[in-house]
């Protein structure tokens, strides 16, 4: 038996729970995903939801838009909660979804005005975000229904999501295959694996947008959560959160968090980068750079409940967004509503706005080559 569940075995003993309310987390290996009809778009098309349970995490997950519609894990007493926002109905993703939860392409983050050029063409991106392409544009994957897949392998189960983006969609170049694997090990973390090919040269820059409360969704805001990223540096932005191209250190700023520190000690700080971002929205330059393997790059940790969530990558950067542009008009899936700072997001990905930044790594992708990043979330509690 592992070291997580034997925590959450006895996390639950202390609490008196019986295995009928903690379910099968205990059982050894995986159980095959579970899929259910969870609505229809206006279309018809049908949207189902997986539900994955393994080494004491519980995933459900969305074919629309990959998205994570809820991740239960349980805090020091094995007590479970949802740590991720999202609705409890197709429609309210449809409308107004900040993108909760969701696989994000072709290009995570900005790019901007929406242009770039590759070998000498221009490309003209669809503009969503002000003058800027945000997320792949108007319609990124994010909004399309991909096929899924439910697999059991050794003692991991998982999904396995497809979905091509046509040559010339929301302006980017070449038919782009992306395929992306959930992965729920026996130990209970969550791995994705990325992997995308193309027939001509393009961009790409896939991540995951969940937005993380360790203390359960919509049970409050996240300034309390500790946080630790290894990056010295970050990318400060303009008005409009592009990129400068400048790397700048951390030390002495609201953004060093090289040691541990809450979100809110310094989000309240008079900075210039802060009140362009209406708080944090600012991508790391991760120390380490890109890597073959997942190596950890950042640590949160809800004091109240002890779960904690750390974070490893194979990606040059980390984008930290606390929750700014949540104002109250939200209602999630447990029937609160969500406000500002409410949840943060940590997405991992190749730094915003690289097609136009020739020393910022490169987020090229040409035909024969395979794209090809991963990300791994472990829990504690
Ligand atoms: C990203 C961006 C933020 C915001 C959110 C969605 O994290 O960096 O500025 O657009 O997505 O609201």
């Amino acid at each position: 038996m592992d070291m997580s569940r034997r925590t959450v075995i006895a996390g639950a003993a202390a609490a008196g729970l019986t295995a009928a309310t903690i379910g099968t987390a205990h059982a050894s290996g995986g159980r095959k995903p579970e899929k259910e009809l969870f609505g229809k778009l206006a279309d018809g098309t049908k949207v189902h939801r997986w539900s994955l349970e393994n080494g004491g995490t519980r995933l459900k997950v969305l074919s629309y838009g990959g998205i994570v519609q809820s991740l239960e894990i349980p805090d020091r007493h094995g007590r479970y909660k949802n740590v991720a926002l999202g609705f409890d109905n197709i429609d309210d993703y449809v409308a107004s979804s900040p993108y909760f939860g969701a696989l994000i392409g072709r290009y995570g983050n900005r790019i901007g005005k929406g242009q770039f050029t590759l070998d000498g063409k221009s490309y003209q991106l669809s503009v969503n975000d002000g003058a800027n392409s945000l997320h792949g544009g108007a319609k990124g994957f994010d909004k399309h229904v991909w096929d899924v897949e439910g697999f059991t392998s050794g003692s991991d189960v998982g999904l396995v999501l497809h979905y091509t983006s046509i040559d010339g969609e929301m302006g980017y170049p070449g038919t782009l295959r992306a395929k992306v694997t959930y992965t729920l090990t026996g130990h209970g973390d969550w791995r994705i694996d990325y992997e995308a090919t193309t027939d001509k040269a393009t961009v790409v820059n896939l991540t995951s947008h969940v937005y993380w409360n360790l203390a359960g969704e919509g049970s409050g805001s996240i300034y309390d959560h500790e946080l630790e990223i290894a990056a010295a540096r970050f990318t400060p932005v303009d008005s409009g959160l592009i990129p400068t191209g400048e790397l700048a250190g951390v030390a002495g700023t609201p953004f060093d968090f090289r040691r541990t520190k809450t979100v809110g000690r310094d989000i309240r700080v008079a900075h210039q980068q802060l009140l362009y971002g209406k708080g944090i929205d600012h991508n790391w330059v991760l120390d380490k750079g890109i890597t073959a393997k997942p190596r950890h790059v950042a640590t949160l940790r809800d004091p109240s409940s002890g779960r904690t969530l750390s974070i490893a990558t194979t990606e040059p950067g980390l984008q930290f967004y606390s929750g700014n542009f949540l104002d109250g008009t939200l209602v999630g899936t447990g029937g609160h509503i969500y406000r500002q700072g409410d949840a943060l997001c940590l997405e991992t990905q190749h730094f915003p706005d690289s097609p136009n930044h020739p020393s910022f790594p490169s987020t090229v992708l040409r035909p024969g080559q395979t794209y090809r990043t991963s990300t791994v979330h472990s829990f504690g509690g």
